[in-house]
């Protein structure tokens, strides 16, 4: 089987496509967000799904508390590498999970992450899982993309080739789109291939990244459904002003800790 490309974190933000200074606008949009809709200082940071936790480290650095969780050891073992003591990392996942950690005032799912999650049932026991390491009135912030952009495919079609180059390799990066079934959950599912140019060899990897249809209404359902949150906000393009009709390609849902 082909590796996945996060098994290379020096290399899978130039592969999907990030552009430089955005890390740093949502961390900023982050903390717009929690002054908007905490009473209470936020000081706490769960990271979910967090990599290498890019948004943990400037957070860190910026006298906040956080702790990332992933399932990926090449993740964290690269997260703990760049980190200091005000981020610390557990290996878990999203999907069902507990932390030895004393309760977060915020939490937050960021680079279109959370719609992996496809299955009702692993949905709301994320949606549990989260509200059980968040305070009451704790701010829950979701990072999606706009997904109607994408057109459905009915085979396995070509969307983007580009080339990079990350941490002094080359990098040849196709993305595809595939087919889904009508009563799927999904919206699409993306397969990311890239061949990283190593000296000592050309590695391939791949991953296929289910996308399930999520938008600011399913989310505020999940949230009812799970008991533990309710949806208190959708900001778009990380503004808190521009209303969705407008949004170009992203949207924050913010989720309040019942
Ligand atoms: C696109 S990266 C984003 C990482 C980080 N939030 C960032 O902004 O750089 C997605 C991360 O989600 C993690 N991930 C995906 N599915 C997961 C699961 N079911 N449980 C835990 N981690 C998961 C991967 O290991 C990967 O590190």
């Amino acid at each position: 089987m082909e590796p996945s490309i996060y098994e290379y974190p020096d290399v899978f933000r130039r592969a999907h496509l990030e552009s430089p200074g955005e890390i740093p606008a949502e961390v900023v949009f982050l903390q717009q967000v929690w002054k908007r809709h905490r009473k209470s200082p936020t000081h706490r940071i769960l990271d979910i799904a967090c990599g290498d936790s890019p948004h943990g480290r400037l957070l860190a650095g910026d006298r906040f508390q956080v702790v990332g969780i992933d399932r990926s050891p090449t993740m964290i073992a690269a997260g703990r590498r760049k980190a200091d003591a005000s981020l610390r990392f557990y290996r878990r996942t999203i999907e069902k999970f507990t932390l030895p950690e004393r309760a977060f005032d915020a939490a937050i799912f960021m680079s279109e992450t959370f719609p992996v999650i496809v299955e009702n049932a692993d949905l709301l026991s994320h949606l549990k899982s989260v509200g059980g390491a968040l305070k009451r009135g704790g701010l829950y912030c979701i990072d999606i993309d706009r997904q109607d952009l994408m057109a459905r495919v009915s085979q396995r079609t070509m969307w983007r080739e580009r080339t990079a180059r990350a941490a002094g390799v080359a990098l040849d990066i196709r993305e595809y789109h595939r087919p889904i079934t009508w009563h799927s959950p999904l919206h699409s599912i993306y397969e990311l291939e890239c061949t990283i140019d190593f000296p000592a060899g050309a590695v391939t990897t791949r991953d296929l990244i289910p996308v399930r249809y999520t938008i600011p209404s399913t989310l505020e359902l999940a949230a009812l459904a799970s008991g533990m949150f309710k949806m208190v906000a959708a900001y778009c393009d990380l503004s808190l002003t521009k209303p969705l009709d407008k949004c170009r390609y992203r949207w924050l849902g913010v989720l309040r800790r019942v």
